[in-house]
């Protein structure tokens, strides 16, 4: 069964990759590769036996509902989907309650919503340890299982380059911050007025220091996507935005993966996204359907991920 390194993370919370090592972060991967080798060889792996992970989603989600709900039952366990619209939470009990009530009877807490400083919250008030599915300004298990992908099609994650282009979103921020941790150069192409706020950018900076990798926003996105390994794009508008859709429209026209900007990446580049997409929005049709995607192994690999992510913790 898989080797875990439990010690290392056992009850730690799960909020940003930034409060990982690369050492750290190589693991959950690597666990989160055997992890996917041993489900399609037919290995159980119930590592988690009679333990529950509370779900609390205030927002939509498909990937990382199904990916956590799925990935605690193959690991032994039960996962309690708790929606903002039944529980309290969405009455206005504090979050800070419900992170005490929740401790007392699961061991886990995964949790989608608006704001970070609610999940900041909830995990300063959690005994068990707390899982970001996405906020605002993260989202870090979609880029644990990112970098996954990454390691899978091209043997490695150090020294490439990923080049981000459209808003600098939830997505944008944890992929500089998880990417540079692992020693990748992280070029982002956003226009004015929507490129990464100052603290991630000196978070990315500070750990491309030490791992050799590097950080760097541009306007221009051809520019950006030159020999890119990896290239990356995101709605323009997220949860939330809606109301924004119409004038994003207009300030990301140009800001889209298509076969020209594929064009200008390494020849042998991945393209990737979070999923949902907007087709013929942030990306075209024939990019997002053609061989040079692996949108639906990445999505694949939520499942993989968070059950590494899963197991550590808990
Ligand atoms: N990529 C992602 O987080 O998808 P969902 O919104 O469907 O969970
Ligand atoms: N940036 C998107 C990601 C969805 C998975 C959003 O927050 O809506």
């Amino acid at each position: 069964m898989v080797t875990l390194n439990k010690q290392a993370f056992q009850g730690r919370d799960f909020i940003s990759l930034n409060h990982f090592t690369a050492a750290e972060i190589s693991h959950m991967i690597d666990v989160g590769i055997e992890l996917k080798a041993e489900k399609k060889a037919g290995i159980p792996h119930p590592v988690l036996q009679g333990k529950t992970l509370g779900m609390i989603f205030t927002k939509s989600s498909t990937r990382t509902r199904v990916a956590f709900e799925v990935g605690i039952y193959q690991l032994g366990g039960t996962g309690l989907f708790l929606s903002s619209r039944d529980i309290q939470i969405g009455r206005g009990e504090p979050v800070q309650d419900t992170a005490r009530v929740l401790s007392r009877m699961v061991d886990g807490i995964m949790i989608r919503t608006y704001s970070h400083q609610e999940v900041l919250d909830l995990a300063e008030y959690a005994t068990v340890p707390v899982i970001n599915g996405l906020s605002d300004f993260l989202h870090p298990t979609q880029v644990l299982a990112d970098l996954m992908t990454i390691k899978e099609y091209k043997g490695r994650i150090e020294g490439l380059k990923l080049t981000y282009i459209g808003d600098s979103n939830n997505m944008a921020n944890s992929l500089l911050l998880g990417g540079t941790k692992m020693g990748m150069h992280i070029v982002i192409a956003s226009p004015e007025g929507y490129q990464p706020v100052p603290e991630i950018m000196e978070l990315a900076k500070q750990n491309a220091r030490i791992s050799g990798g590097s950080a760097q926003v541009l306007l221009d996105p051809a520019e950006a996507a030159v020999q890119a390994d990896v290239l990356y794009t995101d709605v323009w508008a997220s949860m939330g935005q809606e109301e924004e859709s119409e004038i994003r429209k207009k300030v990301f026209a140009s800001y889209q993966i298509n076969q020209k900007i594929l064009e200008s990446a390494h020849p042998d580049a991945i393209v990737m996204h979070c999923l949902p997409a907007h087709r013929g929005e942030e990306i075209t049709e024939e990019v997002l359907e053609g061989p040079q995607s692996v949108v639906f192994d990445e999505a694949e690999n939520r499942l993989h991920a968070h059950k590494a992510i899963m197991a550590l913790v808990m």
